[in-house]
């Protein structure tokens, strides 16, 4: 079949854009190549380690799993939408203070999942964290501090105190 040539609109981060893609292209491939959103990553690009994610329509998907033409008309949100006015989110600030950050390669999927995970559930056990953000794999923090973050933008976010 003809890798053909497609018109997608998308609303990323809050700004529409109408684009051409080849029907093949992955939409991990468009968000970063073609909109130069480089926040969103790419490691296994078969659906494992969860770098990719990003909100689509508010539920989290992996990029590297969908063709960029099946987004036409979503909203998706990558890691560069989180922070505003300058402003991080609670959720990166989060990250930031509780050293939820080594190398920072997963830190975009763990944000957007985590993300998912508070606007369902704004007052999470530590068991429910674990296994909220159970398909995202890191290969330097050991998770703790990862959990301990979330558990801390939760409070940040006003549901509880830790
Ligand atoms: S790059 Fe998409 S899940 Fe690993
Ligand atoms: S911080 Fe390095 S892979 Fe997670």
């Amino acid at each position: 079949m003809p890798d053909e040539l497609r018109t997608i609109q998308v609303t990323v981060n809050g700004t529409k854009y109408d684009r051409q893609v080849r029907c093949r292209k992955l939409l991990s491939d468009f968000i970063r190549e073609d909109l130069r959103l480089v926040g969103t990553h790419v490691g296994c690009e078969h659906g494992i380690c969860g770098a990719c994610t990003v909100l689509f329509n508010g539920q989290t998907i992996r990029s590297c799993l969908m063709f960029a033409v099946q987004a036409d008309g979503a909203e998706i949100t990558t890691v560069e939408g989180l922070a505003r006015g300058g402003q991080l989110h609670p959720l990166q600030e989060a990250f930031w203070e509780n050293h939820g950050v080594q190398c920072g390669y997963c830190t975009p999927g763990f944000l957007l999942t985590a993300l998912e995970l508070l606007q369902r559930n704004p007052n999470p056990t530590e068991e429910e964290v674990r296994i909220g953000i159970a398909g995202n794999i890191c290969r330097c923090t050991g998770y703790q501090h990862i959990i301990e973050s979330v558990l801390a933008a939760a409070a940040k976010m006003g549901a509880k105190t830790v």
